[in-house]
C-alpha cells in the first residue's frame, strides 16, 4: 500500500472535527515547528522535501517561499487556493471537505514560515458547503488555541480567514485571485511584479495550491528528507489524482509519484479498468487545460519506456508526443468518444471564462467555439482544421494569463493525435459517433 500522507484516515468518521483530528495525531506538526523551529528552519525542510505546487505548475514550493520579499516591513500574507474549477479536477473538494483540519494546520505552518499574521483561505464559490465546513473548522482551531494570539504559547499570532468567490474559473489564476480578494473583478495582473513581491493589497505574498499546503504537516514530523525519498525524479513525494470518465472507479487516489500510468488505469487499486471492457482512446491527464494524448502515447513515451505519473515523464517528448501533469485531473476516454465534441465542451468553456483582457484569448476562444461548432453538427470545411491550428497557435504564448494557453493546447494537441476524426467529421457531414 503506498504511504498515504494527504488521505490517511480520511475514511475516519469525525475526521473533520477537531477532536478526532487530534487524537490522530492532528496539530503534531505545528507544535514542533512553533516550540523547536524557526520559520526558516521551516522553510528549509520544505525546500529539502522536493514538494513541487499541486495547482498545475508544478512550481517548487520551498524556492517560492524564498522569494518572498523579506526587504520590507509591509506585511506578508499566506494564501491558499481553493478556486478548483479546472475541468476534471476535484482533488481539492474531497481533501478539504473531510479533512478541513489538516489543510488549516498546513496554513498555520506555511503562514509561520512566510511571517504572515493574516492568512487567506480563497474558496470557489460554488464549493459552499465546503466552505462552511472549513469555517467551523477554523472555529474550533481558535477555540483550541491553534489561531488567535500566542498560538500554543509560542508568542506567534496568526488570524485566518475563509473567503468565496465568485464562481469565475479565472480566480484561480492567482493573480486574478487576489484581485477578487481585495473586491475587484478578478482580472490577472501582468508579471512581474510576481506576488512574492506585490501581491495581496501591494504586499509580498504566496499563493499555494490546498493540496501543496495539506502536506506541510507530514513534512514537518517526518523531515523534508523522508518526503524527498518518495517518488521520482525530481517529482517528489505523493499526489492527488482525480480520475474520471470511462473507468469503473473514478474517484481521487493518492499515488506515488513515479506510479506507471498502464497500472493507475488497470489496477483494481485504481481505476479498474475501462468501463465496459472497451478500448481505451485517449487521455487528458492533467486537467482540461493540457494536451490531450490518444491510448499508444500515454500507456508508453514514443521511446517505447513505460509512461510514468510524474511530471517529467509525462511531459516526455515536449508537446509533440507528451502532456503535462497538470493538476492531477485524470480524465479517461473510450473509443465511444467523439473527440471534436469533447474538444467542443472544453472551447465553450474557455471561451465562456475568458476574462477578455487580451485580444488572443477573448477573440480566438469564441473563434475555435464556432469552428469545432460548425465541424460538429456537419457544416465544416477541410480548411477549417488548420484555421483552428493557426488560432490556436496565435494564441499561445500571446497573452497575460496561461487561460489563453490552456484554450490552445487541447485544440492543437487534438488535431496532431486525431487529424483523422476531424476530416470524418467534414467529409461524412455528420459526427461520426451520433446514431
Ligand atoms: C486559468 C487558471 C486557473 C487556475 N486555477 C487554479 C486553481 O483552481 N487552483 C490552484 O491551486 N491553482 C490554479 N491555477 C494556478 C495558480 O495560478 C497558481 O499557479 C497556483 O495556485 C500556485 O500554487 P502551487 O504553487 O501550490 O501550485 C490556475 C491557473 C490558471 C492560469
Ligand atoms: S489570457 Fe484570457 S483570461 Fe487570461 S488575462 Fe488574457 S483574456 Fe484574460
Amino acid at each position: 500500500m503506498v504511504q498515504q500522507i494527504l488521505l490517511n484516515n480520511i475514511e475516519v468518521p469525525g475526521l473533520a472535527g477537531i477532536e478526532v483530528y487530534r487524537k490522530l495525531g492532528g496539530y503534531s506538526s505545528l507544535e514542533k515547528a512553533l516550540k523547536s523551529m524557526t520559520p526558516d528552519e521551516v522553510t528549509g525542510e520544505v525546500k529539502l522535501s522536493g514538494l513541487r505546487g499541486r495547482g498545475g505548475a508544478g512550481f517548487p514550493t520551498g524556492m517560492k517561499w524564498s522569494f518572498l520579499d523579506k526587504s520590507t516591513d509591509k506585511p506578508r500574507y499566506f494564501v491558499c487556493n481553493f478556486d478548483e474549477s479546472e475541468p476534471g479536477t476535484f482533488k481539492d473538494r474531497h481533501l478539504g471537505q473531510l479533512n478541513p483540519h489538516l489543510l488549516i494546520e498546513g496554513m498555520i505552518l506555511g503562514s509561520y514560515a512566510l511571517g504572515a499574521s493574516a492568512s487567506y483561505i480563497y474558496i470557489r464559490g460554488e464549493l459552499f458547503y465546503v466552505m462552511r465546513i472549513i469555517e467551523k473548522a477554523i472555529e474550533e482551531a481558535y477555540a483550541h488555541g491553534f489561531l488567535g494570539k500566542n498560538i500554543a504559547g509560542s508568542g506567534y499570532s496568526l488570524d485566518l480567514y475563509c473567503h468565496p468567490g465568485g464562481g469565475a474559473y479565472i480566480c484561480g489564476e492567482e493573480t486574478a485571485l487576489l484581485e477578487s480578494l481585495e473586491g475587484k473583478r478578478g482580472n490577472p495582473r501582468l508579471k512581474p511584479p510576481f506576488p512574492a513581491v506585490v501581491g495581496l493589497y501591494g504586499c509580498p505574498t504566496v499563493v499555494n495550491n490546498v493540496e501543496t499546503i495539506a502536506a506541510l504537516p507530514w513534512i514537518i514530523n517526518h523531515g523534508g528528507n523522508a518526503y524527498s525519498a518518495m517518488g521520482i525524479g525530481n517529482s517528489k513525494g505523493t499526489k492527488l489524482i482525480s480520475a474520471c470518465g470511462h473507468i469503473n472507479k473514478p474517484g481521487v487516489y493518492e499515488i506515488e509519484l513515479g506510479l506507471p500510468v498502464e497500472e493507475f488505469i488497470y489496477s483494481d487499486q485504481y481505476c479498474g479498468g475501462i468501463l465496459n471492457g472497451n478500448k481505451l482512446k485517449a487521455i487528458v491527464a492533467g486537467g482540461s487545460s493540457v494536451p490531450i494524448l490518444p491510448a499508444s502515447l500515454i500507456l508508453k513515451t514514443a521511446s517505447g519506456a513505460p509512461r510514468l505519473m510524474s511530471y517529467e515523464s509525462l511531459a516526455e517528448g515536449g508537446f509533440e508526443t507528451g502532456t503535462m501533469l497538470g493538476s492531477g485531473g485524470f480524465i479517461v476516454m473510450d473509443d465511444t468518444t467523439c473527440i471534436v465534441k469533447n474538444l467542443l465542451t472544453f472551447a465553450r468553456f474557455y471561451h465562456h471564462e475568458s476574462c477578455g483582457q487580451c485580444s488572443p484569448c477573448r477573440e480566438g476562444t469564441g473563434w475555435m467555439e464556432k469552428i469545432l461548432h460548425r465541424m460538429e453538427d456537419g457544416r465544416g470545411s477541410m480548411g477549417d482544421i488548420d484555421l483552428l491550428a493557426d488560432i490556436s497557435k496565435h494564441i499561445e504564448g500571446t497573452t497575460i494569463c496561461p487561460l489563453g494557453d490552456a484554450a490552445a493546447w487541447p485544440v492543437s494537441s487534438a488535431i496532431r493525435h486525431f487529424r483523422a476524426e476531424f476530416e470524418e467529421h467534414i467529409k461524412l457531414r455528420k459526427c461520426p459517433y451520433t446514431k
